[in-house]
């Protein structure tokens, strides 16, 4: 399944009016069904690894602070749904570059699984000294998500500060993109597994730094 323009100009119009958009039709259910059954297999099998904030030198594990554990994807090596994951997100870097001017020109992935009471304490995804990661992208995979069982993404409108906020709930095939470089944001615990996979449009790195 292909993102019609339609679709593409309505993110494209709401990431330059608000800094984020959201999208609940971007892959068909069997796509993400057949995700959500790769990100299963892959904590089964013990191929997810616990995620680090920071980087570098100040790399640490704190799963107080962040609990979930990640597998980044390899494009070349992409399962049909992750073909297919691919060739949206790609079509939507397009049309940023087209009508946004952004220069983006790669994509970094990974599946994300949080336990139930897993967390993201409220964090910005660009790294201090680096302006490479432009859009933060997450595509939620639990199909039957109910609002009680929490694992919002919650979205700090106004900087650091407390309020006002955007909580969205992790609904299966819900796509989320937002200004990486603007917008603190915090995953809230869940009583449930909470499937995602998450991903950051790049742009080239010897563009200047934002
Ligand atoms: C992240 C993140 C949000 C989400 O992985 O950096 O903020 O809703 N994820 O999973
Ligand atoms: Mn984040």
């Amino acid at each position: 399944m292909t993102l019609s323009s339609p679709a593409h100009d309505t993110l494209i119009d709401a990431l330059a009016e608000s800094g984020y958009a959201i999208a609940d039709t971007v892959l068909s259910p069997d796509e993400v069904t057949a995700l959500a059954a790769e990100a299963l297999r892959l904590s089964r099998d013990g191929a997810l690894k616990p995620a680090a904030i920071g980087r570098q030198a100040s790399v640490q594990l704190d799963p107080t602070l962040r609990g979930d554990a990640i597998r980044w994807l390899d494009e070349s090596q992409a399962s049909p749904a992750q073909q297919a994951y691919f060739r949206v997100m790609h079509g939507i870097r397009e049309a940023c570059n087209r009508e946004l001017y952004l220069n983006l020109v790669e994509l970094e992935t990974h599946f994300a699984v949080y336990p139930p009471g897993g967390r993201y304490t409220k964090h910005l995804d660009q790294f201090h000294r680096s302006g490479a990661r432009k859009i933060s992208s997450i595509l939620y995979l639990n199909r039957d998500w109910q609002a009680p069982y929490g694992g919002q993404l919650r979205i700090y409108l106004e900087g650091e500060q407390p309020e006002p906020y955007l909580d969205v709930d992790p609904i299966g095939g819900r796509l989320v993109l937002f200004d990486a470089s603007r917008f603190y944001h915090e995953v809230l615990p869940a009583t449930q597994p909470r499937l995602s996979l998450t991903g950051w449009f790049r742009m080239r790195a010897d563009h200047p730094l934002t």
